[in-house]
């Protein structure tokens, strides 16, 4: 099976965490796009969704799924995205989808994280893949210099020659060269840094349950 095909096999598997009748929460990126598409056989069973981003949500619009403002609604029952990376904790790197800051959001409201990706996505320690961080413009330069003092290098995200501007205005810097062995303590820490407005380390809103496509089909792991 292609990466493609592993996708396609988790977001069908994620179908049976979506709990009839409550309204589910949907991530971003081309695995979540392939959840989506399964999720088809499942409206009219849903009252709908709360999105991660505006490319998520003109996809379930496009299918007839409503989509409700997160203030709208309370407790999710569930939150199905995908990842850049996950750890054997379901600790995990998102936002190369720059939808870090609403994901991160919506996870929060959720009960339950349930992670699909394919088995390239494992990793024994976070930080291969450059951490996504979303800054304030004016904070750009200060932030990098504090990722350098960390030993990382932070570039930022270019769209077309100019940099990305995210669904909420902002600008995403790319962070190479850090091992997180301490997810927790660095999502805290990085946080905190005036303008950051989200780090792409999700630990306090880990996955629960991680669906991974592999060649011998879906494995489960529970964290
Ligand atoms: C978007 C994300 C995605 O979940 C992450 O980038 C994985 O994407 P894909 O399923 O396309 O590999 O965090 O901001």
């Amino acid at each position: 099976m292609n990466q493609d095909e592993l996708k396609a096999l988790v977001g069908q598997a994620a179908l049976q965490y979506v709990v009839e009748g409550e309204i589910v929460g949907v991530g971003t990126g081309s695995t979540v796009n392939k959840f989506i598409e399964a999720l088809a056989a499942m409206k009219g069973r849903i009252p709908g969704a709360v999105s991660s981003s505006n490319a998520s949500t003109e996809r379930l619009e496009a299918i007839g799924i409503p989509v409700f403002d997160a203030n709208d609604v309370g407790e999710i029952a569930v939150y199905i995205d995908g990842a850049d990376e996950i750890d054997p904790h379901g600790n995990m790197i998102k936002g190369g989808g720059a939808a870090l800051t609403r994901e991160k959001i919506v996870a929060a409201q959720s009960r339950r994280f349930v992670c699909i990706a394919d088995e390239s996505k494992q990793v024994p320690v976070l930080g291969r893949f450059p951490v996504p961080v979303e800054v304030i413009p004016m904070a750009t330069q200060r932030v990098i210099r504090q990722f350098a003092a960390l030993g990382g290098t932070a570039r930022v995200r270019l769209k077309e020659g100019r940099p990305l501007v995210t669904d909420n205005g902002q600008h995403i810097l790319d962070v190479a060269g850090l091992a997180i062995a301490q997810p927790l303590e660095f999502e805290s820490r990085v946080s905190q840094w005036p303008g950051v407005v989200t780090v792409g380390v999700f630990a306090h809103q880990k996955a629960a349950v991680c669906l991974l496509g592999t060649a011998g089909g879906v494995r489960t792991l529970q964290y």
